[in-house]
């Protein structure tokens, strides 16, 4: 399927999870992809695994000027830009009376403020017809007790996804969020569970998943290279949940 042939594809947070599924998929289907991520040690890994062509650039999504560094690269490299997938985003749980102004800067600066700005300066080079794909999450619209700082900055970005629709349609371009429920990748490590609290984490969710079980990345990564790709052309300002049913309440069961 080369419903992404020859456009150039920006993954934020491409080295890992979500992101390096999409990087592959996007390649799959056609497309000359850059990834980033904070490590460079990891993003070139993941870039020289995703094969020749790809490019790996290592810039912290919280950091202005890593955004525009990363902007001239690719720039100097491609010259324009088709899609641009904003996925780069870190979680951190803790109850509302235990949540420091570091951590909660730390998750705001990298999930949302990040976000903000790597669109504003990518603006520049994105094509007219382009597409943008916010990462969001399920907790942008649930209650989920210990992530009043990730559930905010997430629901922050199903916000600006609905208020960029609207100001870029003047250029065609097409901006969308997408709400994954659980999916089996690093970050709860990441977040500093162990590994038998994460397969604990997961089991709970299983069972109260209808589809019962955690998702795939790869998964994630087939909505959101359909969401890139000329097949959704009259899609705009939508999000898509992609949960296994999570967050459909039963009402009577
Ligand atoms: N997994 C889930 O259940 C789930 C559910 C809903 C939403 N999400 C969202 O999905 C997105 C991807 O997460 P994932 O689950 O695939 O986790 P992941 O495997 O940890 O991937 C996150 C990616 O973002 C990168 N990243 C983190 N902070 C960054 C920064 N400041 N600058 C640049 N890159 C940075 C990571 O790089 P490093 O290798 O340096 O960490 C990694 O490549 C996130 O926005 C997350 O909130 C995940």
């Amino acid at each position: 399927m080369s419903t992404l042939k020859d456009k150039v594809a920006i993954v934020t947070g491409g080295n890992s999870g979500i992101g390096l599924a999409t990087a592959e998929e996007f390649i799959a289907r056609g497309a000359k992809v850059v990834i980033t991520g904070r490590n460079r040690d990891a993003v070139d890994a993941a870039a020289s695994g995703l094969g020749s062509g790809t490019l790996g650039v290592t810039a912290d999504q919280a950091s202005i000027t890593d955004a525009e560094a990363l902007v001239n690269t690719v720039k100097e490299r491609y010259g324009k830009v088709d899609v641009l997938f904003v996925n780069a985003g870190i979680g951190a749980f803790a109850p509302v009376n235990d949540v420091t102004e570091e951590q909660f800067d730390q998750m705001m600066n990298v999930n949302f403020k990040g976000a903000f700005f790597t669109i504003q300066k990518f603006l520049p080079l994105l094509n007219d017809g382009a597409s943008i794909i916010l990462l969001s999450s399920i907790n942008a619209f649930t209650g989920m007790p210990g992530a009043s700082v990730y559930s905010a900055s997430k629901a922050a970005l199903n916000s600006l996804g609905r208020t960029l629709s609207r100001e870029l349609a003047t250029r065609r371009i097409r901006v969308n969020t997408v709400n994954p429920g659980p999916i089996k990748t690093p970050i709860l490590a990441k977040a500093g569970l162990d590994e038998a609290s994460v397969a604990s984490f997961h089991q709970k969710f299983a069972e109260r998943i209808p589809l019962n079980r955690a998702g795939e990345s790869a998964e994630v990564a087939k909505l959101v290279a359909f969401l890139a790709s000329s097949d959704a052309s009259f899609i705009t300002g939508a999000e898509y949940n992609i949960d296994g049913g999570f967050t459909v309440h039963e009402l009577l069961g």
